[in-house]
């Protein structure tokens, strides 16, 4: 089974293209999430993966909590591999997954990030088309490279150095005690279709008197809402609405 967290495609695509290659099932983090559906049976040498992104040089609060709640019946030393896709670096994340895992009793025998196009439009740009298409090109030759291990159950661990973990965890208390929805609002240009509500895998956006409203202090920030929407309207504080907007092209 793939178990994959995505906002704008990146990851799900990065899972989509492994299950493909080794047979494994494909299931959204966010639609187990919201069934509260954490006990996972693995059947004698089932492989186990995640994919998400890395938020902050951790990992999304909400693929930390499911990790936290869950259950892997039939566990039997499955081989478990990670992909985080990135726009640069991952630092520790992959140690706090490996790390939430082995609190547990489970063995993360697989972690290798993925360089994917940055989508962190609340601060920079996203890439150009033309740097979007060369990176895409880039990233599916590493992805090649990553299946063809993951097939043979290769055991490799990126290394986990203390520079890297420090890093983490100075970014993450920003992510953890930051993801304030309070900036997010609808331009002019909203159709009220509804779409960001819908997307929302914190459930943070309703729909009142036809517009967006945040209706929760924090969400997972994974950027869907202001990526994903058909015309744009969604912004953040003042820098969004003169950047453009990325999606990977296996969502459009
Ligand atoms: C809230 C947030 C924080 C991010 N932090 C990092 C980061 O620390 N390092 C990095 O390389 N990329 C970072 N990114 C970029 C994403 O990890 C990257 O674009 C990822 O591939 C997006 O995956 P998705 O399309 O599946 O959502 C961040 C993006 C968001 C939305």
């Amino acid at each position: 089974m793939i178990l994959y967290f995505t906002g704008t495609g990146n990851s799900y695509y990065a899972a989509k293209r492994i299950s493909e290659e080794i047979n494994e099932e494909l299931v959204s983090i966010s639609l187990l999430m919201e069934k509260n559906e954490v006990a996972i049976e693995l059947q004698e040498g089932e492989s186990l993966g995640f994919v998400f992104p890395v938020y902050y040089y951790g990992i999304p609060s909400i693929v930390k909590e499911f990790v936290e709640k869950l259950e892997l019946k039939g566990y039997k030393n499955n081989y478990i591999f990670t992909v985080i896709t990135c726009g640069g670096t991952i630092e520790g994340a992959g140690g706090q997954l490996k790390e939430l895992l082995s609190g547990k009793g489970y063995t993360l025998d697989f972690l290798q990030p993925l360089l994917m196009p940055d989508n962190y439009v609340l601060m920079y740009n996203v890439p150009s088309k033309e740097k979007t298409e060369a990176l895409l090109n880039k990233s599916e030759k590493q992805l090649k490279g990553i299946i063809t291990s993951i097939k043979a159950k290769e055991k490799v661990i990126l290394p986990l150095g203390l520079k890297g973990r420090l890093i983490t965890k100075v970014a993450y208390y920003f992510y953890k005690n930051g993801r304030s929805t309070k900036k997010f609002y609808a331009d002019d240009k909203c159709i009220s279709c509804g779409n960001c509500q819908s997307l929302c895998p914190s459930k943070a956006i309703e729909i009142i008197d036809g517009k967006p409203s945040w209706v929760k202090s924090q969400c997972v920030q994974c950027l869907a809402c202001i990526h994903r929407c058909p015309v744009e309207a969604i912004q953040y504080g003042g820098g969004t609405s003169a950047r453009k907007r990325y999606v990977h092209p296996s969502l459009k």
